[in-house]
């Protein structure tokens, strides 16, 4: 069975916690979730690029939340152009450049996708969010 989860948020930082919090109560309402804590992590860098580099004019940005009986599919929708999104050279003395880094690391798998019309949708999978598995010994 699959269920679909969805919200819009102004683009400004208070609305990450509220992403945040938005994604855990529908885990919670899904029937619970063992990789909570990536996926709270993941939510938390995507909304906030989505909110920080996603649309110069500060437009909403759409969180979708797709489970599927062996993955949940997350995805981030913002209006901004076709800018790269990409994980930066490690570097100790950067301020910043670390999200996608981070995201790589946690999920299964990510992406970008342009979307009709104009925007993005920056997405990330996590294989049998259920389970306490690590990363490498998923099996979808
Ligand atoms: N939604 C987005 N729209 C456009 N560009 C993006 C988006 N998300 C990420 N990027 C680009 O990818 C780069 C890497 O993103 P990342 O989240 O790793 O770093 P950051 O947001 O610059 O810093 P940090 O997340 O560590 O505060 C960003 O600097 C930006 O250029
Ligand atoms: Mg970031």
């Amino acid at each position: 069975m699959q269920h679909l989860a969805q919200h819009t948020f102004s683009a400004t930082p208070q609305t990450v916690r509220a992403a945040r919090d938005f994604t855990m109560q529908t885990l919670d309402s899904w029937g619970g979730c063992l990789r909570r804590d990536d996926i709270r992590t993941c939510v938390s860098e995507l909304a906030g690029n989505a909110v920080q580099h996603g649309s110069p004019e500060s437009r909403d940005y759409l969180l979708r939340l797709i489970r599927h009986p062996h993955c949940l599919h997350i995805e981030v929708h913002d209006g901004g152009g076709h800018s790269p999104v990409r994980i930066p050279p490690a570097s100790l003395s950067a301020e910043a450049g670390r999200g996608m880094r981070i995201v790589q690391e946690l999920c299964d798998d990510w992406g970008v996708q342009a979307l009709t019309g104009t925007g993005k949708a920056v997405w990330t999978c996590f294989h049998r969010p259920e389970a306490h598995t690590s990363r490498c010994s998923c099996t979808p």
